[in-house]
């Protein structure tokens, strides 16, 4: 048996889809089923799911205590990436951008400039590398709101459509990364569960294979 974190929201669906194409039904989370349940059995009990954060899958694998995990590209740049990150699974595209007010230059003077941010890490090694100076501010969601309240002069953070961009007045500055969901590993259970690994492994690259 092996224990897959998937993380709640944005990519769940699609992770879902893909697990029951590679064979492992999961029927217990199916939207009716699911109630407040976080822990689930699918694949007739071959595997285990639990429903998670995008950080917490993370400190779960990193901590041995599930095997394989479904997290966004965004959140493992953002880590410390102690775990193996072994497929693209090709869903939940989206990109990380810097962006601001629609129409300002963000690198036009020199002033202190502010960012505001979910991905502080992420953000600090992006401007370091481009020799930029900036203050980083954490916000943990509706990074949108900074510059508007004008607690930032731009952001970090993940745009798919660019819907809540335009609603806001902002545009993206620069693309910093594509982003994807990506199917990551223990280092133990890559080599402790040999078998039940590989095989996952295995079932989900055939079944992106048949795309
Ligand atoms: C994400 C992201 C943006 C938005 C981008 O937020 O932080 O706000 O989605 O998507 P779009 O380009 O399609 O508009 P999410 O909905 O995950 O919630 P959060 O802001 O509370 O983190």
């Amino acid at each position: 048996m092996v224990r897959l974190a998937l993380t709640k929201g944005r990519i769940e669906a699609d992770a879902i889809t893909l697990l029951e194409g590679a064979g492992y039904e999961c029927a217990e989370l199916a939207a009716d089923m699911r109630g407040r349940k976080l822990f689930f059995s699918a694949g007739s009990g071959k595997i285990e799911i639990i429903l998670a954060k995008a950080a917490d899958v993370i400190t779960y694998i990193e901590h041995g205590v599930c095997d394989l995990g479904i997290v966004g590209a965004d959140t493992i740049l953002e880590s410390r990436r102690t775990f193996y990150e072994v497929l693209d699974l090709g869903f939940g595209r989206c990109r990380l951008a810097l962006a601001g007010p629609a129409g300002c230059d963000f690198y036009n003077n020199l002033s202190h400039k502010i960012v505001a941010t979910k991905y502080p890490n992420i953000t600090k090694a992006y401007f370091n590398d481009r020799n930029v100076d900036v203050e980083i501010v954490k916000i943990e969601g509706s990074v949108e709101l900074a510059p508007l309240l004008k607690l930032s002069d731009a952001i970090v953070d993940i745009v798919e459509t660019g819907s809540t961009l335009r609603a806001n007045g902002l545009e993206i500055y620069e693309t910093i990364a594509p982003v994807s969901a990506r199917l990551i590993v223990n280092v133990a259970s890559i080599k402790m569960k040999k078998r039940e690994t590989d095989e996952f492994i295995e079932r989900i690259t055939e079944e992106l294979n048949k795309k």
